[in-house]
């Protein structure tokens, strides 16, 4: 697959079968993660990889009802926290980087995967201090998102984008965006 096409068919998976995920494929797509572009090349991405099916329970009570993504937290065989140490990235403009470069990482994450024949669907709702504490993560790492990671039960349609004309622009800002 090109990286064009891996782009355009990644979707959010949120149905799994419970088909377990080979620890060759989870090691993959956490090496991509690895290989991200991050600020002065600091790397301040951290990845907790859940595989045992009790942790759930405790990740769970940290995500509200109504987020559409919670069952695929229970159903998925493997879950990944995707942290960050802001102390390894920096703040410019008022910036803070350390989101840039974690997210970034996330994505390689969720592009490999789905290279590989697997979903993700990165989740950014739920309660971080109840999963800090439930998962020993230390005070001063944050959590930048979670996501589900095994072999899609669906195949979602494509969610619409906004037109190229509507958010890149030549040469000088348009008057009338
Ligand atoms: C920062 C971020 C946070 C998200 N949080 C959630 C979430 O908590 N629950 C969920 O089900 N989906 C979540 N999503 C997935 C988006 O809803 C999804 O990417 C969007 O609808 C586009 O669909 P697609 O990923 O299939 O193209 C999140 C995506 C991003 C980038």
């Amino acid at each position: 697959m090109d990286v064009f096409q891996v782009i355009r068919d990644r979707r959010s998976i949120r149905k799994y079968q419970d088909t377990p995920v080979e620890d060759a494929k989870i090691e993959q797509v956490l090496d991509a993660a690895r290989l991200a572009p991050s600020w002065k090349n600091m790397q301040c991405w951290r990845f907790l990889v859940l595989r045992e099916q009790a942790d759930r329970t405790k990740l769970l009570a940290a995500i509200p009802d109504d987020n559409p993504g919670k069952k695929a937290i229970a159903a998925a065989p493997v879950v990944i926290i995707v942290c960050a140490d802001p102390a390894e990235s920096d703040v410019e403009n008022g910036i803070e980087y350390y989101i840039a470069d974690t997210a970034i990482a996330f994505e390689h994450l969720c592009l490999t995967a789905h290279a590989l024949g697997l979903g993700t669907c990165w989740m950014g709702w739920y309660n971080e201090e109840q999963i800090k504490s439930a998962f020993n993560i230390p005070d001063g790492i944050r959590i930048v998102g979670l996501t589900p990671l095994g072999y899609p039960n669906q195949e979602p349609k494509p969610r619409p984008r906004k037109e190229l004309a509507d958010i890149a622009f030549y040469d000088i800002w348009p008057d009338n965006c």
